[in-house]
């Protein structure tokens, strides 16, 4: 018995090398059937995509942490001469951009965070409950105004300090980038032409369009609320308070 197990091992072995090839070729003919049905579709899927750009209609808008659906209007794209928000530094302009500003950051829960699939963990707490954010519109809208803050330096940043301007530089330069990649992402296709005006004919541009515009008043609802001081008392993960103080000794006007 012994003697002859080697040998029915051997067997053994072969039987089962023999059908092991058999299954080999069988795998090895469906694993490529498989490869080849994947390259199709891998190829299918760059012709058509070079073809047919994604369309609006069928991506998937990631979650916003404004959970309504937003209303929207038609505005003409003509800017008005005399806003508020346009012209040089007076009380009147500042105040006006201030309020505007004023949910620039805002309070939002673990809750909300997690739902437009933000880890709470790791970010910046406040102090009295809640965690300090700020709306990607705001944050353009802070952008705009301290870029006009810059047309007027002598008023706004009179007493900056080097150290500050070259902060200052790295800040607006991001800042331009950000609306840069914004106005290409909501390519706003209104046309302008252009028309002789004046005695002198100077070509004038004119916009016919009208754009799709979110009722701000919608942004503001969410967002009133929730608005924390910019300057606000947070909690860092070793729930030590901080609070910044370094705006005045810089000679640099808030947010
Ligand atoms: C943030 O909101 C929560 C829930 O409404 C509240 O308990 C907390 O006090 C708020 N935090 C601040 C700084 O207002
Ligand atoms: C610059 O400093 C002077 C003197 O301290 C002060 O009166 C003025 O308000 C400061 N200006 C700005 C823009 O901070």
């Amino acid at each position: 018995m012994d003697q002859k197990r080697p040998l029915l091992e051997e067997d053994d072995d072969f039987v089962y090398h023999n059908s092991g090839t058999q299954r080999w070729k069988r795998i090895t003919i469906a694993l490529l059937a498989v490869y080849n049905v994947l390259v199709s579709v891998a190829l299918a899927v760059v012709v058509l995509s070079k073809t047919s750009p994604t369309e609006g209609s069928t991506l998937t808008p990631p979650p916003s942490i404004i959970q309504k659906e937003l209303a929207h209007e038609l505005q003409s794209v003509q800017a008005h001469p005399g806003s508020t928000f346009s012209g040089p530094p007076s009380p009147e302009h500042d105040e006006a951009w201030s309020e505007l500003l004023r949910p620039l950051f805002v309070n939002v829960s673990a809750s909300e965070l997690m739902r437009v699939n933000v880890d709470p963990i790791n970010q910046l707490r406040l102090f009295d409950g809640g965690y300090i954010a700020s709306l990607e519109t705001y944050h353009h809208l802070h952008c705009i105004r301290r870029l006009k803050w810059h047309l007027y330096e002598s008023y706004y940043f009179a007493n900056i300090t080097d150290a500050a301007r070259t902060l200052e530089l790295n800040h607006m330069n991001h800042c331009i980038e950000s609306l840069r990649l914004a106005t290409m992402c909501h390519a706003d296709t209104s046309l302008y032409t252009l028309k002789w005006r004046g005695e002198g004919k100077r070509p004038e541009p004119i916009n016919h369009g009208q754009r799709k515009c979110t009722i701000w008043n919608e942004i503001e609802q969410w967002a009133m609320p929730r608005a924390v001081s910019n300057n606000p008392k947070l909690v860092n993960p070793d729930k030590l308070v901080v609070s910044s103080t370094t705006a005045e000794e810089t000679g640099m006007p808030r947010h």
